[in-house]
This record gives C-alpha cells, structure tokens and sequence, in this order.
C-alpha cells in the first residue's frame, strides 16, 4: 500500500487519479483548498474508510501549504507518491492576455508545484522508493511548438515549459535523498479544463498514466514522458 498525496484532488484528473488509486488498495492524502466543497471526496472516504484523508491545501498560498506538511511532519507521515496535479488555463493569446492572469497562471502552475515540493521533501525522504510527478502539458514542449496545430495559451504553455525546468532541476537537487521527480502529461482529457471535444475520458487517461507509471524503471528521473509513458521532447 503507498501513501499517494494529491493536489486539487476535488475534481477533474486528480479526483480520478484518487479513485484508481483508492481501487488499487493504496492510502490516499487528498488536497484541495475548498474541504467543504469536497462532496465526491466526503463519499469516497465512507466507502473507503481509514485510507482517504481530505486535507486543505491551497498551493498558491504558502501559509497553507506550510501549515498542511508541518502537521504531516508533526505526525511523522511519509508520502511515496505526490502528484502536482493543482493547475489551472487561460486560453488567451499573446495579443490579449492580461498581466495579472499571466501572474496568476504562473503562481498556481509553478510557484504551487514549487512550494509543495520544497515543503514535501521530509515526507518523502521517509520513503523507500519516492517519486514527484508534475502534470504536464504537451503545451508546455518547447520542441513541439510548430508542429502542431495547438498552442495559441501563451500564459499556460510558458508555465508548463518552466515546470518542465523545475521537474529537471529537481531531479537533480533531490536525488541526494533519493527522491525521483518526472513530468507527465495526461493527454488531452474531458475535464473542465479540457472540455468536451477533448481525447480521452478521465477514466481512460488515468488508468493509461498509472499504467505507463508502473511500468517506468526505477532509475528514471527528471524525464518528460506523456500519459503512454513514452518520452515528449522538452
Ligand atoms: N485536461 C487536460 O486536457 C490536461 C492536459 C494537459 C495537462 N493537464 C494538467 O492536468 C492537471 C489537472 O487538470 P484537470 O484537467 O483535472 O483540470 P480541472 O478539471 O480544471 O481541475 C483543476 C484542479 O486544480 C485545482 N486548483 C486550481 N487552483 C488551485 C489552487 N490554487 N490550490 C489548489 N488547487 C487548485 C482545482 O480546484 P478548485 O475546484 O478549488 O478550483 C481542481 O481541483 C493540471 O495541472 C493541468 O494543467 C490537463
């Protein structure tokens, strides 16, 4: 059974990737910043008593984030599995995004992945085998501009692209504790962010993501791989 801590667990990826990994037979650290309205998360911990516990966790907020690992810490919890799943879009283009949705796509899909990262690693050094994965996008490929149709969220690629960097960059700073961090893309999934026209259900993307993690060998770190579990180019 693995200790699986899950940002923005309330809805969309990260509430599916709690179901699966609930099923699996794993104990489960819910995040999200709103516990009162957490209703699917409420249901799932009667149905799977003493292995969910909802925790409030707003990544933008250092104050929170802080108060949510000190109380792990406090208690001696180890985490084996954190996901930096919290993120949010703004589909406007170079011409009309505003400064303050760019800073405010930077301070969730970055700032959010560091900051729980850094407060995290004393759950994590508590693990035999940890492992970080920061959700990305295809988006936020530098090489992949051009040659597809997509792009156009100048906000939400470049924050991808850097938390490709902070993926690579700790990597190599955390693997002294022994802690591997990846970058994974679901795909294009059927979620509020993604919307309807989207790829792939929700259920569909997880299970191939959680396939294609069982799956990766155990020395791989500071990779980007999609929701297949093969390589995209940075
Ligand atoms: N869907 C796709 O096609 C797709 C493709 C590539 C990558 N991704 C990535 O996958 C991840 C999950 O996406 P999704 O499709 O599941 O999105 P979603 O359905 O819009 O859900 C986003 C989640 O992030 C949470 N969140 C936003 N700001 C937060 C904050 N400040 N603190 C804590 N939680 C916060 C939301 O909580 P609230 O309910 O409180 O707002 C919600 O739980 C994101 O990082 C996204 O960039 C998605």
């Amino acid at each position: 059974m693995k200790r699986i801590l899950i940002t923005g667990a309330n809805r969309g990826i990260g509430l599916e990737l709690t179901k699966q990994y609930l099923l699996q037979g794993n104990f489960i650290y819910a995040c999200c910043r709103d516990t009162n309205r957490a209703n699917e998360l409420q249901s799932l911990q009667l149905q799977y008593k003493g292995r969910i516990e909802i925790l409030s966790l707003d990544v933008e907020d250092e104050v929170s984030v802080k108060s949510c690992f000190d109380e792990l810490d406090k208690n001696q919890k180890y985490i084996d599995l954190l996901f930096n799943n919290a993120g949010i879009i703004d589909w406007s283009k170079l011409e009309e995004v505003t400064s303050s949705s760019v800073e405010q796509v930077y301070k969730v899909n970055l700032l959010g992945a560091l900051l729980v990262t850094r407060n995290a690693v004393s759950c994590l050094q508590r693990s035999t085998s940890p492992l970080i994965i920061n959700l990305s996008s295809r988006l936020g490929s530098i090489h992949l501009r051009g040659d597809t149709q997509l792009g156009g969220a100048i906000a939400y690629q470049c924050s991808k692209a850097a938390l490709n960097m902070l993926t690579r960059q700790t990597s190599i700073d955390l693997k002294p504790f022994n802690i591997r961090v990846i970058s994974q893309s679901p795909g294009w999934v059927k979620t509020e962010m993604g919307g309807q026209e989207a790829k792939y259900h929700v259920e569909e993307a997880v299970s191939m993501m959680l396939h294609a993690l069982e799956k990766l060998p155990h020395d791989k770190t500071g990779i980007f791989i999609g929701e297949d579990g093969e390589p995209i180019p940075w």
